[in-house]
């Protein structure tokens, strides 16, 4: 028989927001469910913030969220909303919440997602939960993000074919993966793809120590393809010896050094926005999944201004404030991996 809740809002809004990630539609399933689990009725919102503004919403029942556990992108759609970031957007984006009789709203997104559900919440009297969903994996309070699991994979896939040619061709591949400001994604692809070299946003890159070093001890120990990942923000230290016109993307920098350079004739493959979409891996559907019950039960049992994280396999709340203060940064253990990986000749 199913419980009886005692819960503290009676009608809540979902929404995602920033980029999307695959397993958000997992998440949005999960909110909805919850709520109708404990009796609590649930709005989705379109567009983000920008359908909160323009009062863009669906009545979300079970049938509305049917079949999508499987499926990427976001049901509700997803933008950036500039309006929202000015006091008259989030007013116009409150009285939609008062007009709807929300008292509660979960927010499925990134750091900036999290930064207007808590600007929001500062100014008016709703309550509001934020639940990680980025491939950038890039959330400082959280070691686990939706989409993250789904989006490596994807490179991963797509590196591995990559491998073939460029073994059967004897050449050098430079992959460049998403991450405008983070190296989570490009560090746990290159160590699962056997990369010869990874260069990340955090640590600006050398030519000869981040590369040219890298790929002539290959060389020497035998090695005739090479694997280079490369995150789309990363840049080359500007005191390098050997300065690379800025030309195109950080992959297209890298290939023009290593042709110029060591004489190899590099093939350069943006991945880019083929990594934000596909059915999401069992770990994200899973993840999304608790992640959302437990932004329902938060916001049930009187919580506001709460991140959902994802720890040790824990799922649990935190203050938004203080989340949202904590930094990003690489995983130490990733980084101590690959160092060993790429220098073990
Ligand atoms: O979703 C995160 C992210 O993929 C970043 O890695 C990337 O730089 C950015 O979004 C690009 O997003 P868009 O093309 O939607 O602006």
């Amino acid at each position: 028989m199913k419980p009886q809740f005692e819960n503290k809002v009676k009608r809540i809004g979902v929404l995602t927001s920033g980029g999307d990630a695959p397993g958000m539609n997992a998440a949005v399933r999960a909110v909805v469910r919850t709520a109708m689990y404990r009796g609590i009725e649930c709005v989705g919102i379109r567009r983000g913030y920008s359908g909160l503004i323009n009062g863009d919403v669906m009545r979300m029942d079970a049938s509305s969220v049917a079949h999508i556990i499987n499926r990427g992108g976001t049901i509700l759609y997803t933008a950036r909303s500039e309006e929202f970031r000015t006091k008259e957007g989030r007013a116009m984006a409150y009285r939609t919440c008062k007009l709807l009789g929300l008292d509660g709203l979960v927010c499925i997104g990134g750091d900036g997602t999290f930064s207007g559900a808590l600007a929001l919440s500062n100014e008016y009297p709703i309550s509001v939960v934020g639940i990680p969903a980025t491939i950038d994996n890039d959330i400082g309070c959280s070691h686990y993000s939706i989409g993250y699991d789904t989006a490596a994979n994807t490179a991963i896939e797509a590196i591995d074919k990559l491998r073939d040619t460029m073994q059967s061709h004897e050449r050098c591949s430079v992959i460049e993966v998403m991450g405008h400001h983070a190296g989570n994604l490009a560090l746990y692809v290159g160590i699962a793809t056997g990369a010869t070299a990874v260069l990340v946003p955090e640590e600006p890159w050398d030519f000869e120590e981040h590369v040219a070093e890298k790929i002539r001890n290959a060389r020497l120990a035998g090695r005739t393809h090479f694997m280079v990942v490369v995150a789309e923000g990363a840049t080359q230290k500007v005191s390098s010896d050997h300065g690379g016109e800025n030309v195109g993307g950080a992959g297209d920098q890298v290939a023009k050094l290593i042709s110029s350079e060591l004489g190899l004739d590099p093939r350069v493959t943006v991945l880019g926005h083929v990594q934000r979409g596909g059915s999401p891996t069992a770990r994200d559907r899973v993840t999304a999944t608790r992640m959302g019950y437990k932004a329902v039960n938060v916001l049930a049992e009187g919580g506001t201004n709460r991140i959902i994280v994802h720890e040790g396999g824990k799922v649990y709340d935190v203050d938004m404030v203080e989340g949202l203060q904590m930094q990003n940064s690489l995983n130490p253990d990733e980084q101590a991996v690959l160092t060993a990986m790429t220098q073990s000749y």
